[in-house]
């Protein structure tokens, strides 16, 4: 599994660079296989749900060149075969397969995804999505099988607002015959970046980014060259973290606008958020106030730094409640914050957090990828150690992470074995520490 190191208690002060987005990494290399031609995509995080999705379309015999900050696939020689279980089971967008080839050969048949323990994770919107194009949709063991002899525009309303779910349909309905509409379509920016990747391959997407978008569908998509956004997922976890141990770290290649919800609740506890026009600086403060914060679909506050957020408000002085409207059980951090000293009590979709305690260094778990980054930011707001199980968590969502942070000042270490001496930089036994 391997377990990551954090000695707490070190200022922490500097740059620290932005990676390409995760969430729209991984919606665009299942994209690129629409493309008649080789899609080349850039600024690429180096995480492990992109090595996973490059292994998955290498296994589909796609040509795949993955080299540094960028890849380039080349659908062309892909065959469409059954993926059942297996890698797909490794991450959540492994279901972007079922839009990219339903769209591409009318046909798929690729296991149900896995990803983070959120509790429940229904796909019923994507399939509302697939069958009202045409599509019918079987789920033989566990393996969604779809086919259809010509995908048609439709117009789809989304009961709920769901990134997958628009994401899904755009991929489809892109290769489909006429105009689809999407209403009550999800706004996140992920979004935009697919349909800017597939109008550069030839498709015809408007909309993206507003709760209306229109597709109309084309026969054929080409080849291009595509630049990821900057991951405000990554930049809002640090974010947190400049303001939970009162540091003054500067987040770069960002776009600020991506980020306006996270400064003004950062803002609102009282800490210092500068943005300019690629980067953000937060100074923290030692007098916070306790606030609210309560998840929604962007441009609300995301629920993926919903955890970073409750370790964050542990150092707050005073009661805070944080509500997650988009997952009602994403709280497994709570109890591994409580093994380091935090005061929280979970009520339905709420944490209800008693601020102000000093939090201490000891042996956790990271349940899940962002429970890992609010692990973290606990940790470093210690005088101890805290040893955080299940790196594998924070190894599919965090590119460098170690290095990040070191580069701030941070004293963290990763061991990617699991001896009992896990002393600090102590590899005498053959034990691997890696940044
Ligand atoms: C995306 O998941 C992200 N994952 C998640 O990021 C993120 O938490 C989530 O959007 C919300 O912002 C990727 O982009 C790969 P949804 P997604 O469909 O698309 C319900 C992270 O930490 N729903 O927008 O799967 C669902 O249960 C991860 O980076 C249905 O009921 O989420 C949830 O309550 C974790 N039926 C809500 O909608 C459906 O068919 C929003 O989910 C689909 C979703």
């Amino acid at each position: 599994m391997g377990k990551l190191f954090i000695e707490g208690g070190k200022p922490l002060a500097g740059k620290v660079e932005i990676s390409g987005a995760k969430n729209s990494a991984v919606a665009l290399i299942p994209a690129a296989l629409l493309a008649d031609g080789p899609v080349v995509i850039e600024n690429l995080p180096r995480i492990q749900d992109v090595e996973i999705y490059t292994e998955i379309l290498r296994d589909m015999g796609a040509d795949v060149l993955l080299e540094g900050d960028w890849i380039e696939i080349d659908g062309r020689s892909l065959r469409p075969m059954t993926m059942p279980n297996g890698r797909v089971k490794k991450l959540r967008a492994s279901y972007y397969l079922w839009g990219a080839l339903l769209g591409k050969y009318g046909e798929v048949s690729v296991g149900l995804p896995g990803g983070c323990d959120l509790g429940p994770r229904p796909v019923d919107l994507h399939i509302k999505g697939f069958q009202a194009l045409g599509a019918r949709v079987e789920n033989k063991n566990g393996v969604m099988s779809m086919k259809a002899d010509r995908l048609r525009g439709a117009r789809i309303y989304l009961d709920l607002v769901s990134v997958g779910a628009t994401i899904n349909i755009m991929l489809a309905a892109s290769r489909a015959e006429g105009l689809t509409v999407i209403e009550n379509a999800a706004r996140e920016p992920e979004i935009v970046d697919v349909a800017t990747l597939l109008n550069n391959m030839g498709a015809n997407i408007k909309g993206a980014g507003t709760d209306v978008i229109r597709i109309e569908g084309t026969d054929r998509l080409r080849g291009c060259r595509h630049t990821i956004i900057p991951d405000r997922i990554e930049a809002g976890s640090y974010m947190i973290l400049a303001a939970a141990v009162r540091g003054d770290v500067t987040v770069e290649n960002v776009i600020p606008k991506h980020l306006e919800s996270v400064s003004a609740k950062l803002r609102e506890i009282g800490a210092t958020v500068v943005e300019d026009d690629d980067s953000i600086r937060v100074i923290g403060r030692e007098r916070y106030s306790p606030v609210d914060v309560k998840t929604a679909p962007y441009p609300g506050f995301p629920t993926d730094l919903q955890q970073p957020m409750t370790t964050l408000l542990t150092q707050v002085k005073g009661s805070s409640i944080i509500t997650d409207n988009i997952y009602a059980n994403r709280f497994r951090h709570v109890d591994e914050l409580r093994r380091m000293g935090a005061s929280i009590k979970v009520e339905g979709r709420s944490a209800l957090i008693e601020g102000g305690t000093k939090l201490v260094g000891t042996k956790v778990v990271a349940s899940d990828l962002r429970a890992g980054i609010a692990l973290v930011v606990a940790g470093l707001t210690t005088d101890g150690i805290t040893e955080i199980d299940g790196l594998s968590h924070i190894d599919r969502g965090y590119e460098n992470l170690v290095g990040k942070l070191r580069k701030l000042g941070a004293s963290a270490w990763r061991e990617t074995t699991t001896p009992s001496n896990a002393m600090k930089g102590d590899n005498s036994d053959g034990t691997q520490f890696d940044a």
